[in-house]
């Protein structure tokens, strides 16, 4: 293999120097080996095995059922597939809160079992000391602040975080907290975009939005929601890049009409 030919491995210094250079960070969910090689082909900087694979692969209402099981499962069928990009594995609900022993153990399950570079959790300074067990094993952390879904039954929905000053003021410092801990990024979900500009021009370590407005570091969408597979009402923030159900509904059908009229399999593709 040509030196040309060697994919470079997306690591936490290739997002520092990507935030530090203004060049945008591009993150997916994904949740399988087939998709994760297309998207790492196409070259998408960073893949997000998301426990809302709850929602999209499992058909739950919320993310809440989500094992640390489900995700290795999953996460593991990613980083088979990629070369390029950065994976990172959620901690699912009740894997690292209210306990920095249990924390640990599980994020070191899951770096161990699915060969992912970092994991995210949701939550700041009330999870402190798990944040500071699963960096002190040397795992990377992604943070996760504003609409934090783990915590819907708390928040009441899925509304708009951090709309009135408190809740600002309270999100702004956790960011930092999340920074001076040790986190190489943190996502910032569902926040007034002027807020995600502020916490962007502050921190030092990339910020990755969704519904937060085009100032932050870069993006991340749920990958069903912009390809057009959800059939489910979708907030604004998400871009419909395409219409994949639809397509698919069409693929379908050609074959379920090609087999029930014969026409599939033809002599050439028959022995
Ligand atoms: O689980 C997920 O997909 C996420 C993104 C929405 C950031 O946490």
């Amino acid at each position: 293999m040509s030196e040309n030919n060697i994919i470079k491995k997306v690591t936490t210094q290739t997002l520092q120097q990507m935030k530090d250079s203004g060049e945008k960070i591009s993150m997916l969910t994904c949740y399988d080996y087939s998709t994760a090689k297309i998207f790492d082909a196409a070259g998408i900087d960073v893949i997000l095995v998301g426990d809302s694979l709850g929602n999209v692969m499992l058909g739950y209402p919320t993310t809440l059922p989500v094992t640390v099981d489900n995700m290795i499962t999953y996460a593991a069928s990613v980083v088979r597939a990629v070369k390029r990009a950065f994976v990172v594995v959620d901690m699912p609900f009740g894997s690292y809160q209210g306990d920095a022993n249990l924390a640990v153990s599980n994020a070191v399950r899951i770096m161990k079992e699915t060969g992912c570079q970092a994991v995210k959790i949701e939550g700041g300074q009330e999870i402190e000391a798990s944040f500071k067990a699963i960096l002190s094993a040397g795992i990377p952390i992604m943070g996760h602040l504003g609409l934090t879904p783990q915590s819907v039954n708390k928040f009441g929905g899925y509304g708009l975080r951090a709309k009135g000053s408190e809740e600002a003021q309270q999100l702004f410092q956790n960011a930092q907290l999340l920074q001076d801990y040790g986190c190489f990024s943190v996502v910032l979900e569902k926040i007034p975009a002027h807020l995600a500009t502020e916490v962007t021009k502050t921190l030092s370590i990339p910020t990755i939005g969704i519904g937060a407005g085009n100032e932050c570091d870069g993006q991340v969408l749920v990958y069903q929601d912009m390809m057009g597979i959800t059939d489910m009402a979708l907030p604004k923030f998400v871009r419909k890049y395409g219409n994949l159900g639809q397509y698919m509904s069409n693929v379908v059908s050609e074959y379920i009409s090609d087999v029930k009229s014969g026409a599939f399999p033809s002599s050439e593709e028959s022995y």
